[in-house]
């Protein structure tokens, strides 16, 4: 009798996904060496938010919540969104953090073929999302100064269904000015496309920058599906609560594939996450504080430091450290693993991210400073064998 696993092949799209994901799975880092790897906050989530799940458990919400998310938590995001437009709490879907927002947003607009605007490097889901969806990406390299290239964005934003990006970046650590997303604006005017504005990382902005959401671009705003999480600003990435708003046809596709692969977001994370918004800005002060000590940490190990170049991080908590000789991304972490520090490839984020490493400085302080100090003597020892 012949097993069915062993003629057992995964469907086409399953397939093409593995063929394409460069992302790698989650593991923990071997012993003795440090993870600058995970866009994983070292911090703990504030403590009224686990008491207000605790308490949202003993008073019994432990039934499936309503799908498109808690009226609650739909009514005081719609009361927070940046921008001059009013919302209400039918224009929200809460998800199953950004990912499941993300995924429900291409899967419920992108036809097979269908271009996909991706200025890159780029987070990484959003080409797989892409490949699962059957549409096809449309990479467009960055500047040297990791901003859009605007003239590369223009000659390759007709026809397409939706651009993609993050802001504050991920990988880059750029973040995207008022000018810029006034630029893409025009650049859109006329045409049917979708903006998908990422901005899980908004409350990260350093010293000299300014974030300005798309949202609050008024030629952007109404062309735009706006992505939000829980996850990076209050320390909750395994609480899996995020969010989606924008025009109210294409958040209701989204909702329909939401609730079809998801069911509803959980009830009690749902309603901690109503306390999460309520939160004075002081309780994230502290956090907030720690990732500029980091960033600087970062910007000053690195600027100086022999056989690589960083533009310092202008928001988020990645810093993307371009390295000198051509040899692949892949091939350079696994040199660094060998050194004791992980690291992400610069290839995972797209075709220019070759020649680059992902360092993440959500890690804590002291894996941070290990962890640089490795790189440090590591591109340091390789640079003097290779002259
Ligand atoms: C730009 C960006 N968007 C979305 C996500 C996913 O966030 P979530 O934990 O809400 O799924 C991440 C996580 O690293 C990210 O970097």
């Amino acid at each position: 009798m012949t097993s069915p696993a062993a003629t057992w092949r995964p469907a086409g799209r399953a397939d093409d996904l593995r063929a394409a994901s460069l992302r790698p799975a989650l593991a923990p880092p071997p012993p003795g060496a440090v993870s600058l790897a995970m866009g994983d906050p070292d911090f703990a989530t504030p403590a009224a938010i686990v008491d207000a799940a605790a308490q949202a458990l003993r008073d019994g919400h432990t039934h499936y919540a309503d799908q498109q998310g808690h009226p609650s938590l739909r009514a005081a995001i719609a009361e927070r969104l940046p921008g001059a437009r009013s919302w209400t709490a039918s224009d929200v879907l809460v998800t199953h953090g950004a990912t499941a927002g993300l995924a429900s947003l291409i899967l419920a607009t992108v036809n097979p073929g269908d271009r996909v605007v991706i200025p890159e490097p780029a987070y990484s889901l959003y080409a797989d999302l892409v490949v699962l969806a059957g549409g096809r990406a449309v990479h467009v390299p960055l500047a040297r100064s990791l901003h859009w290239d605007l003239d590369r964005l223009h000659a390759a934003l007709p026809g397409a269904r939706l651009v993609i990006f993050s802001n504050p970046a991920n990988p880059t650590g750029v973040v995207h000015t008022r000018d810029e997303l006034r630029a893409l604006a025009a650049m859109l005017e006329g045409s049917d496309t979708l903006v998908v504005a990422d901005e899980a990382y908004h409350r990260f902005v350093y010293a000299g920058h300014e974030f300005c959401s798309a949202l609050s671009v008024d030629a952007l705003a109404h062309r735009t599906v706006y992505v939000q999480t829980f996850s990076k600003t209050y320390a909750m990435t395994g609480w899996r609560v995020g969010y989606l708003v924008g025009p109210r046809p294409v958040v209701e596709a989204a909702a329909l594939v939401h609730r079809t692969v998801n069911g509803s977001v959980n009830t009690a994370a749902q309603i901690a996450a109503v306390s999460a918004l309520s939160l004075d800005d002081a309780a994230l002060r502290p956090m907030l504080e720690a990732y500029e000590q980091r960033r600087n940490l970062v910007a000053d190990e690195l600027s100086g430091a022999n056989g690589v170049a960083l533009v310092p991080p202008e928001g988020g908590f990645y810093a993307f450290v371009r390295y000198e000789g051509d040899h692949p991304s892949v091939d350079v972490t696994l040199g660094l693993r060998d050194h004791g520090v992980i690291v992400r490839a610069g290839s995972e984020y797209g075709p220019s991210g070759e020649g680059h490493v992902r360092i993440s400085f959500a890690a804590g302080a002291d894996d941070l400073r290990t962890g640089l100090h490795r790189m440090r003597s590591y591109f340091d020892r390789r640079l003097r064998s290779t002259t």
